[in-house]
């Protein structure tokens, strides 16, 4: 009885021990992010054509993976375009549409409003996220990741995947 009781309480004192100094930081940090993107503080990324940058937290970066997650992993699964191959989430075809995409606030207007690969009218295909769905900083965290994603991960948004 005691023995049993005992060798309770002492996993009870190892679990609040090993929790209690585990970095701090580590909480809502997805492993993608950290592990794969290798991306375990705050990075800049730009903003503009103007140079502005801010800094993304890697949990904000977390919190945009969710948010791809929910709305567009389904026909962007990897940074593919699954109805349309040719336009995907790739850095190089980001910065070959016209506006280039591979800014912060370019990627956010394109949420707002999806325009066709040569930016001459509105598109129907993708899904247009207006404020009412994504706040401002949801929208920016949202395009931290792809950016991110397609700056870092090894085949994302590769045509043949
Ligand atoms: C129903 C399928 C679908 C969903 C859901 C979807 N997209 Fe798209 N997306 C497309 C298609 C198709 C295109 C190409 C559109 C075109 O060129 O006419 C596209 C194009 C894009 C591009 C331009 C890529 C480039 O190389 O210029 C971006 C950026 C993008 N989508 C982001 C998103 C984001 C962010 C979400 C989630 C909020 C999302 N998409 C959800 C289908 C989708």
């Amino acid at each position: 009885m005691l023995y049993r009781f005992l060798a309770r309480f002492l996993v009870l004192v190892l679990v609040f021990v090993v929790s209690t100094t585990l970095p701090a930081q580590a909480a809502n940090i997805d492993p993608y992010i950290s592990r794969y993107l290798h991306i375990t503080e705050a990075i800049a990324l730009d903003m503009d054509e103007q140079g502005n940058t801010r800094l993304f937290s890697p949990q904000e970066l977390s919190a945009g993976k969710k948010l791809f997650e929910s709305n567009c992993i389904n026909c962007h699964v990897g940074g593919s375009t699954l109805p349309d191959p040719q336009v995907s989430l790739s850095l190089n075809r980001l910065q070959g549409a016209n506006p280039r995409r591979d800014r912060i606030n370019s990627l956010v207007a394109f949420m707002r409003q999806p325009t066709t690969y040569d930016g001459s009218q509105e598109t129907y295909w993708c899904r247009q996220v207006p404020s009412s769905l994504l706040s401002s900083q949801q929208a920016e965290s949202l395009a931290a990741f792809i950016l991110t994603a397609a700056q870092k991960a090894t085949g994302w948004g590769a045509e043949n995947f």
